[in-house]
């Protein structure tokens, strides 16, 4: 139907005769002549309707916002002085021959140029939505993102492999999504949270390099970097170590990244252990271009009069930690109150501080705070050396037990540090965590659970603690962070029998569960497997970050709301009496269908 794109027009097309389909982005009635700017995929193009051209221009005339056209016209110069260089079709413009409607269009709910539209109505029109440029942008951008990823994993041997949507659980840490089977009365399948289990079977298969771009599905409380399906790039291999995983990952984000974007990462990209992560920055992926740090002062606190201190001080399970705000002490009382009240969300009681005045004063002289005459010199000391204070900072405190410490202070520490520009400029600031523990103790369930997922190898010479002490046991798991997001995790797996078996047990799951939900890979453990090890990249994640986006939303073609539900579709839905019989399924209350009907 046509010769060029809208925005693929450009000077060098002057003097020829164009064919252009898309759609009205806006019609502007010259007195006379008639301004549409034609768009499409490729972006925007002026057109002009005079009045020499009757049938076009009674056309035009009727033209409204969306209509979907095509226009034969002889590309020619902009007249002098009215040329547009921030478009790359500004210099031109189009002289109509013929106009065909094409289609018409209802008045858009949103105008397609607005950059503050509500997210509802965007998700209810998803597909006008999806016209509009950045969104455009954005498709694109994951497509190319996923194809050099895909290249790369092709160029380094990995092949692609489907694993199944219909299958059973796998323990990934969320809820399952059930899909009730017909045939098998009373049973489900479960979709898969990852295609963790089947992508280690490959690899005793003989598969060697398995990588797929796969959509998980995990029933979570959802975020802005959370969505119920989302999609893996998701690989496995045989026969390598942490070092060599990491190594080739890392290259793939590289290239990526350089190809996509011409964004130059660091050669490698620097590490640290899990206990360091959370030491300093209360997270276990940290944002590293944020420059504020935590620092613990528990010791000094074991026995100072202020209980709010000493009591974590002296619990195993307490912390009691610090943060420096440099020039902190301009904070204002009502900014205070409102990081006091920020770090409520993560059940800190409270959010104790000192205003550094004069550090060399250790006293209510020097330093400004209700709480410095509940505090030792000595206490005073060790803060401010450690906090590294300098007159005009605010040190906020945190103490509780160390989860509530590290998730209030780690918050507080973004919250603030991007605020109040605390950040070292750094567009991307790529880190490895590696050194997780195996296991994180579940104090509601009072058992153990697996940080990673349960078929993540301990390190070597750790074996022996997955029976007496598994708080100890550290993992070969590895979590990419970019900018503070986790964008990828993986690890090296076990890959022999007895190993896996014990980590069951240091799980609490029983012989018969075990046999029950694994015994599929328990057996296939005992035919060969290879040393095998792999990671799963989030692309949603990935992709939003280079977007520069602030929702995953953003970079899903059809996403859902917060509520797990489809505006435009209306997904969930409910269904008919007679599909639910068939699925052996009695609804407990009334069915909404019923009601609707
Ligand atoms: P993990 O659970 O860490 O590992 O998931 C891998 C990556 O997937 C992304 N991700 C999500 N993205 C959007 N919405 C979600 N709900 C969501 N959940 C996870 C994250 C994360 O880093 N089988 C293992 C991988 C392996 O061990 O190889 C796994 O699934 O970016
Ligand atoms: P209080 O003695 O309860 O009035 O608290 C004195 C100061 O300590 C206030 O600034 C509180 O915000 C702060 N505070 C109370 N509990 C905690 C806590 N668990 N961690 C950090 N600061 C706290």
């Amino acid at each position: 139907m046509r010769t060029h794109y809208c925005g693929g027009v450009s000077a060098a097309d002057i003097g020829q005769t164009v064919v252009l389909c898309g759609w009205a982005h806006r019609r502007r009635d010259h007195g006379g002549v008639i301004f549409i700017d034609l768009r499409d995929r490729e972006g925007m193009m002026q057109v002009v309707i005079d009045p020499d051209t009757p049938e076009a221009f009674r056309l035009a005339e009727d033209v409204r916002s969306e209509f979907v056209l095509k226009i034969e016209g002889l590309v020619r110069p902009r007249p002098a002085g009215t040329e547009n260089p921030n478009m790359p079709t500004g210099m031109v413009e189009l002289l109509t021959k013929k106009l065909d409607v094409l289609n018409a269009s209802l008045t858009p709910p949103f105008q397609l140029d607005d950059d503050n539209i509500n997210e509802n109505i965007r998700l209810q029109y998803r597909y006008l939505d999806l016209r509009r440029e950045p969104m455009q942008q954005n498709l694109k951008l994951r497509y190319r993102v996923s194809k050099l990823m895909r290249d790369y994993l092709d160029a380094h041997g990995f092949m692609e492999v489907e694993t199944p949507m219909l299958t059973r659980s796998t323990p990934e840490g969320a809820r399952d999504y059930l899909v009730p089977s017909r045939v098998h009365d009373g049973m489900f399948y479960a979709l898969p949270q990852s295609p963790q289990l089947f992508k280690q079977l490959l690899m005793v298969s003989g598969v060697d390099r398995y990588f797929q771009i796969t959509k998980c599905f995990r029933d979570e409380d959802l975020r802005a970097d959370r969505q119920p399906e989302f999609t893996q790039v998701d690989l496995e291999t045989s026969f390598m170590g942490e070092e060599a995983i990491m190594d080739l990952v890392e290259g793939m984000i590289r290239d990526m990244m350089k190809k996509a974007q011409d964004i130059e990462l660091p050669a490698a990209f620097p590490r640290m252990t899990y206990a360091e992560a959370m030491n300093r920055y209360g997270s276990d992926k940290p944002d590293m271009r944020v420059t504020l740090e935590i620092v613990d002062v528990g010791d000094a606190m074991k026995d100072v009069s202020f209980k709010v201190f000493s009591g974590p001080a002296n619990d195993p399970k307490g912390r009691v930690a610090a943060l420096r705000i440099p020039g902190g002490a301009a904070l204002t009382r009502s900014e205070i109150d409102g990081y006091t009240e920020f770090v409520k969300i993560y059940g800190a009681k409270g959010l104790a501080y000192i205003k550094v005045n004069d550090v060399s004063q250790l006293n209510e002289a020097g330093l400004q705070s209700p709480i410095v005459k509940n505090l030792s010199e000595a206490a005073l000391r060790a803060v401010m050396e450690r906090t590294g204070a300098q007159n005009g900072d605010l040190i906020f405190f945190g103490a509780d037990r160390a989860k509530v410490v590290n998730d209030a202070l780690g918050a507080l520490r973004l919250k603030i540090g991007h605020e109040k520009g605390h950040v070292d400029g750094r567009a991307w600031a790529p880190l490895w965590v590696v050194d997780f523990p195996m296991f994180e103790y579940n104090e509601d369930e009072r058992r153990w659970d697996a940080l990673h997922h349960p078929f993540t190898a301990p390190k070597d010479g750790h074996e022996d603690w997955l029976a007496t002490d598994p708080g100890r046991c550290l993992s070969k798991a590895y979590d990419m962070v970019l900018n503070g997001w986790e964008v990828g995790g993986g690890s090296v797996r076990i890959h022999r029998e007895d190993v896996q078996e014990k980590v069951f047990a240091a799980l609490n799951i029983g012989e018969e569960e075990r046999r029950e939900k694994f015994g599929f890979l328990l057996d296939a453990l005992q035919y060969g497997a290879p040393p095998h090890g792999g990671l799963a990249f989030g692309l949603d994640r990935l992709v939003t970050l280079m977007a520069g986006a602030e929702s995953i939303r953003d970079v899903i073609a059809f996403p859902k709301t917060q509520r797990a539900s489809c505006l435009m579709t209306n997904a969930p839905n409910v269904v008919d009496e007679k599909q639910l019989r068939e699925l052996h399924i009695r609804l407990r209350n009334a069915n909404p269908a019923d009601k609707a009907a």
